[in-house]
């Protein structure tokens, strides 16, 4: 798979659904590394979060939504209650076994962020968790993002992309990474290392949207319980105008507002 050039986190997705359960919230949370460490969110603050997607993507009156990243497909377990046809897709084909198991009732595939396996203008909502910064650089991102604006419907659809490590912040949380995940030894560093993140300066979001007709609003990650929301947030991109049949309120009648 391309996005494994340049660093290990294929691998390690790989592993985490090889060893992981095909069970309920918990054992999903775990399988997509949400349950140790600096990643680690309690359940309820985890179902705060779904939630707070719901109501960002408008899902109350979507018909279908798709996760990007979704690996065993935690973030996807209290959405799929939602009267709407869930999808996600994984480059780690473990993880998407798992959840594939786990909800037989949606459908989860493996593919990579950049190359998404459906027509254009097929989704109502797009979003992903937790995922960006596993990318190994801005020029795959910004594929990445490419490919979820053409899968999303014009006019119509919204992307909401969570939990994006601030550039601004990096010095800090980088330094809070190697105290708190490596224990200060052996770090890899954010330039080189392996396990290095990819960081998103905002204008990174916003020239995008820009180029596509389309508005960047950022929000702070707010999760009491997840050590790394401080360094992280999150963006809605829709389009300047709404589409929706008889909607006159342009891009500005997201539910939450
Ligand atoms: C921290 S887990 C988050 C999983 C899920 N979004 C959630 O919130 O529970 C990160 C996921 O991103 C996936 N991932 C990383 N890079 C990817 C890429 N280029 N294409 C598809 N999936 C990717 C990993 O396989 C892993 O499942």
């Amino acid at each position: 798979m391309e996005a494994a050039n340049g660093n290990k986190w294929l691998e390690v997705w790989t592993r985490k659904g090889r060893e992981a359960e095909a069970g309920g919230l918990a054992s999903l949370m775990r399988a997509d590394g949400f349950d140790a460490g600096t990643g680690s969110m309690t359940e309820d603050d985890w179902l705060r979060q779904a939630e707070r997607i719901a109501v960002r993507l408008d899902l109350a009156r979507a018909r279908n939504v798709l996760e990007v990243g979704c690996g065993a497909g935690a973030m996807l377990w209290p959405l799929r209650d939602l009267p709407l046809a869930c999808y996600g897709v994984d480059y780690s084909e473990t993880l998407v076994d798992v959840a594939c198991r786990a909800m037989p009732d949606i459908t989860v595939q493996t593919a990579e962020a950049a190359a998404l396996p459906f027509p254009d203008a097929t989704f109502e909502a797009v979003f992903s968790h937790g995922v960006f910064f596993y990318f190994p650089d801005l020029d795959y991102a910004a594929r990445a993002l490419a490919e979820i604006t053409r899968v999303l419907i014009p006019g119509k659809g919204r992307a909401l992309i969570l939990d994006l490590p601030d550039m601004a912040l990096r010095d800090a949380c980088e330094r809070f990474r190697r105290e708190v995940a490596y224990g200060g030894k052996d770090y890899p560093t954010e330039q080189e290392g392996p396990y290095r993140h990819t960081y998103y300066p905002r204008s990174f979001f916003t020239n995008f949207a820009a180029g596509r007709g389309m508005q960047a609003e950022f929000f702070d990650q707010d999760i009491a319980s997840y050590p790394m929301s401080p360094y992280r947030y999150n963006v809605l991109l829709r389009f300047d105008h709404c589409r929706v049949s008889g909607c006159t309120e342009g891009a500005s009648h997201a539910a939450g507002d």
